[in-house]
């Protein structure tokens, strides 16, 4: 069994198939997916489809791109809706210096806050962290939310990040760019990273795996992610869908 730690089956490109992708998923054994929000509109979204599926869990919070928008009452939202017992994390949140959507402040206060957040009431983090390594790394440090738990979701850093970060309890959680013809940097990270410390993931539909690169991703791709960490590794696929999955449940307490 498979858990795809990261899929947002509420995107607009699943509107007129999103039962029968969930149903693909289930078919080719991912029996556990997270479903993250990234504004509050997708994070309400995301526990509504929770609420329907037994095996879809939701994380609700404001993806960097979108905290220009965020007004002080929508943390008190966000706290309100992880009451929700298929709530089990706030994310997407980060920093993102590639697009920089929002200007680099309002991506620092609200990052920060949201961490605050998440660390005040016990919750475990989803990070994205694009071409922002020192300062992801600094606020993650600064907010003391390894305690309460963290992944690093598609990570893109390098061996000796991964390390630091693992050295602090924290997961890192690989996607479709492992299986990158170019993507060197991430299979050496899924070859030097205990398999403890791992987990996988689609971000679907973004990102989707060889042999799919180009199309839409789905949770049921999260295999080909497995199957390049098992060939990095050199050990069964079976043992890297058990341990990423066991990781996940035990960093969302599912
Ligand atoms: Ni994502």
């Amino acid at each position: 069994m498979y858990f795809d730690s990261h899929a947002h089956l509420g995107d607009i490109k699943f509107k007129d198939d999103q039962a029968q992708t969930i149903q693909r998923a289930l078919d080719a054994g991912i029996s556990l997916t997270l479903n993250p929000g990234a504004d509050m509109e997708s994070s309400a979204k995301a526990m509504k489809l929770a609420a329907q599926y037994d095996h879809i869990y939701a994380a609700v919070g404001i993806h960097p791109h979108d905290v220009k928008d965020m007004k002080a009452g929508d943390l008190d939202q966000l706290e309100a809706w992880t009451k929700d017992p298929k709530v089990m994390a706030i994310g997407e949140i980060g920093l993102d210096y590639h697009y920089n959507f929002s200007p680099k402040e309002d991506q620092l206060k609200w990052f920060q806050a949201q961490l605050e957040l998440a660390h005040r009431l016990g919750m475990p983090v989803i990070i994205h962290d694009r071409e922002a390594h020192g300062d992801v790394f600094d606020i993650i440090e600064k907010t003391k939310v390894a305690e309460t738990g963290c992944v690093m979701h598609c990570f893109s850093g390098s061996v000796e990040m991964a390390r630091e970060y693992v050295k602090r309890g924290i997961y890192i959680s690989l996607a479709g760019p492992v299986t990158f013809h170019n993507a060197r940097k991430t299979r050496e990270v899924a070859a030097d990273i205990p398999l403890e410390w791992l987990m996988i993931e689609t971000d679907c539909p973004y990102l989707a795996p060889v042999p799919y690169r180009g199309k839409r991703n789905e949770p049921a791709y999260v295999i080909k992610v497995a199957e390049a960490i098992a060939a990095a590794k050199q050990i069964p696929l079976e043992d890297v869908a058990h341990t990423t999955a066991e990781n996940a449940k035990r960093l969302f307490r599912i």
